[in-house]
């Protein structure tokens, strides 16, 4: 018998989906969904998800074992699909018999579902419009997340009330969908729960927890922050395409200022084409990323946050914020 049956019974199908106890998905955060937050996740019930971002085939090989090492719950692998050897890194999960791979940062290249699928992994999937998810699961993809604007890290255009209104309506009968972006409170969860998303992702909320290897100062600047911290980043030139990131306020938003600069001008002399470019960009994220999370460089790396940011307030176990989210969302459905 679970402590939280209304919520338990609107996350029956995401949590058969995941093999949880709650369908509550930690997003992968690169440099900070490592294997003692992964772990943590999937031990507290629910569904820890390692961030891939740029490492080697190599490198995930050795999280997936350390992840491993630390948990028997089912946990994911995200992959980025812009990765040069993103096929290498399915080969890797392959190995290991990986259970959910979510397939991120764009649309996924041909034959990439069909790789995941062939080792009897379940594929999990963004899509920015309900066109483009409809494809994608007629394609192939086990499952859909929705992201809107409100989430930290790369972002898409639209908010996560209106991506809901959007694509619960059609999607959440025949399709497993998970809502994320602007979650903080266990409130907002059942309210998706209850538009029919079968659980939910959060990133912000979870990137602080005490068992997150995230730098004390890279901790403290998403403690002091309020929402209107939590900014997006600006694109400069009309031909370079960047995908806003949003993050907190600093020197290193300025930074990135000047890098797109630099990026236009190499794309000018034919330096780079077009995909090398949005390359190099995504490099620059990766190592700014890594400078706060890992060297609490918080003035100059990127803190990415998302606007719930304003709810995490002090460190706290992985199974406390679980705790919390649960019995905030039962008490808002048992006074429905
Ligand atoms: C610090 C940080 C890093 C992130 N890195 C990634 C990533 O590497 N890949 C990815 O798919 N999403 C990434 N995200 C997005 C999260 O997986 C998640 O979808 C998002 O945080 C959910 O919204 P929320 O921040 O409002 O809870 C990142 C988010 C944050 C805050």
């Amino acid at each position: 018998m679970t402590a939280y049956p209304k919520t338990s019974s609107l996350m029956a199908r995401g949590a058969a989906f995941l093999g949880t106890e709650y369908a509550i998905l930690c997003g992968a955060m690169s440099w900070v969904s490592e294997r003692n937050l992964v772990a943590a996740i999937s031990n507290a019930g629910g569904f820890g998800v390692i961030a891939c971002g740029a490492m080697t085939p190599e490198l995930l090989d050795a999280e997936i074992t350390g992840t491993k090492a630390l948990t028997q719950k089912p946990f994911g692998v995200n992959l980025i699909t812009m990765h040069p050897g993103l096929f290498d890194l399915i080969a890797v999960c392959a190995k290991h018999g990986v259970s959910h791979v979510v397939l991120a940062g764009g649309i996924p290249p041909k034959g990439s579902v069909e790789a995941i699928k062939a080792f009897g992994a379940k594929v999990l999937v963004f899509a920015p419009t309900l066109a483009l998810a409809k494809k994608l699961l007629r394609s192939g993809a086990d499952a859909l997340v929705i992201e809107g604007s409100e989430a930290g890290g790369h972002i898409g255009p639209v908010s996560t009330s209106v991506l809901a209104q959007e694509f619960l309506p059609s999607l959440a009968e025949d399709h497993i969908v998970f809502v994320a972006g602007g979650i903080g409170r266990g409130e907002a969860m059942a309210g998706y729960l209850e538009m029919g998303a079968c659980g939910v992702q959060l990133g912000t909320r979870f990137a602080c927890a005490t068992e997150s290897i995230a730098h004390p100062a890279f901790k403290k600047a998403f403690f002091r922050a309020n929402a209107r911290d939590a900014i997006t980043s600006v694109q400069v030139d009309a031909r370079l395409p960047v995908i806003p990131v949003r993050a907190l306020k600093n020197k290193g938003t300025e930074e990135f200022t000047a890098k797109q600069v630099e990026v236009a001008k190499m794309l000018d002399a034919g330096e780079v084409d077009m995909m090398a470019a949005q390359l190099e960009i995504e490099h620059f994220w990766a190592g700014a990323l890594r400078k706060a999370v890992i060297d609490g460089d918080v003035e100059r790396g990127s803190v990415m946050a998302g606007q719930s940011v304003g709810m995490v307030t002090q460190e706290e176990p992985v199974a406390e914020i679980f705790a919390q989210l649960l019995a905030e969302s039962e008490a808002a459905l048992s006074r429905r």
